[in-house]
């Protein structure tokens, strides 16, 4: 078992990673001493694994409560947290309850908002089952839920009192989401770490293969990458930012194409291989390492070229962004590979850009992707 610790003082938690893990009833009886814990999943994922967890926690004496929500984004609704609340309630559940949130990054926020918020604020651990919610959403703390005028309007920031990944849930999770996974893997290396990017090439076919050994690395690896970027800005006032690397044109592909045209990571993927032409352009970025960048998102199956949208289509869904500063869409662009940094891009820059890598599909269109070698 490979441990990552987030260090944020008094909030500060650990990150444990490796095999067969989730009914580990020693790591169970350490970790969730509390004599309630309500475990939030989603219809899909409790068939899959809560039993795993639950049996766990009953064999130590722990009452639980299970509450198993519907699947889906679209099922990231205020209506969907009630569903928590009232299970809580209904139950007796106090201040001295634990959730625990198995599933994927929708489960990790609505139940991280649910412990946020209930009774002023309850502990909860995540035990993400998706490799986007393992590397990317159940680090860093922030929780909420969607509201009909935008994506993850509501929310706060919570720290979980510790996160257990176990790389064995992968097996089942379908090859598009895994790949999307993949997106924000290969931003960490892209945008924060020139020697992980370099692993990550030369480990790219056992990744791809989901090989144990190296999907606990990499996760490792990444969440080392984001725990390390947290713990320096917390509450995303600075450095945090390089984690939108691909992230102003990724939220504009997703936009524009319509939630769930495309997953969050395929638009990503498109939007790191933007970034990276134009950090090319403005000669920060050898155009062989932008060759790599695209290279290994090819590889994964990810989509490299956007959807056709024209200029004046782009430009308003990016300023759209929360991100714009005053309307302006600033961009993450690499100072060489692995290094992020924060730049506002002027039109014609971007009319180049757009008229230089052409459009791949039309808007009614799912994510073309080549055929990499992806397992
Ligand atoms: N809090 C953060 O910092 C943060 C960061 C990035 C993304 N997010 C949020 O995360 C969400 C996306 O997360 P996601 O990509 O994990 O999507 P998801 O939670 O919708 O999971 C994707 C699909 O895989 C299923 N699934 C989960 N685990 C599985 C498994 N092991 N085997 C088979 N199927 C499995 C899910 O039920 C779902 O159908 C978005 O709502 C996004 O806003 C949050
Ligand atoms: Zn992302």
């Amino acid at each position: 078992m490979t441990v990552v610790d987030v260090d944020l003082g008094s909030r500060s938690y650990p990150i444990f990673i490796g095999s067969d893990l989730l009914g580990r009833a020693d790591w169970w009886e350490r970790h969730a001493p509390n004599a309630t814990v309500a475990v939030v999943t989603n219809d899909t994922v409790a068939p899959l694994y809560a039993e795993r967890v639950i049996v766990a926690l009953q064999a130590l004496g722990r009452r639980v409560v299970p509450i198993v929500l519907p699947d889906g984004e679209e099922h990231k609704t205020w209506q969907t947290l009630n569903l928590v609340y009232d299970a809580l309630l209904r139950e007796h559940c106090d201040r001295q309850t634990l959730i625990v949130a198995l599933g994927g990054g929708v489960v990790g926020d609505i139940a991280g908002f649910a412990a946020a918020t209930y009774q002023r604020g309850i502990p909860f651990i995540q035990v993400p089952t998706t490799l986007l919610a393992q590397v990317d959403s159940s680090v860093g703390g922030k929780t909420g839920i969607n509201h009909p005028s935008g994506k993850n309007m509501i929310g706060a920031f919570h720290q979980p009192q510790a996160v257990l990944i176990d790389v064995e849930t992968l097996a089942s999770l379908p090859d598009r989401e895994y790949a999307a996974g993949l997106a924000e893997v290969i931003k960490h290396g892209a945008a924060c770490s020139a020697e992980y990017f370099v692993w990550l090439e030369s480990e790219l076919p056992a990744l791809l293969a989901r090989e144990r050994t190296v999907l606990t690395e990499a996760i490792a690896g990444s969440c080392r990458i984001k725990a390390q970027v947290v713990s320096a800005d917390e509450r995303e006032a600075g450095r945090r930012f390089v984690l939108n690397f691909g992230h102003t044109f990724g939220h504009a592909i997703e936009t524009g194409m319509g939630y769930g045209a495309w997953l969050h990571g395929e638009a990503v993927a498109a939007g790191m291989v933007l970034a990276a032409e134009l950090s090319v352009a403005l000669g920060t970025l050898e155009q062989g390492d932008a060759k790599r960048i695209r290279r290994m998102i090819e590889s994964c199956r990810l989509p490299v070229a956007p959807p056709d949208f024209d200029l004046d289509t782009w430009q308003e869904l990016m300023e759209r962004d929360k991100k714009a500063s005053q309307g302006a869409p600033r961009f993450v662009l690499l100072r060489g590979l692995g290094e992020g940094y924060l730049s506002p891009v002027p039109r014609e820059r971007l009319a180049a850009l757009f008229a230089a890598v052409g459009g791949a599909q039309r808007r009614d269109q799912s994510p073309r992707v080549s055929s990499g070698t992806a397992g």
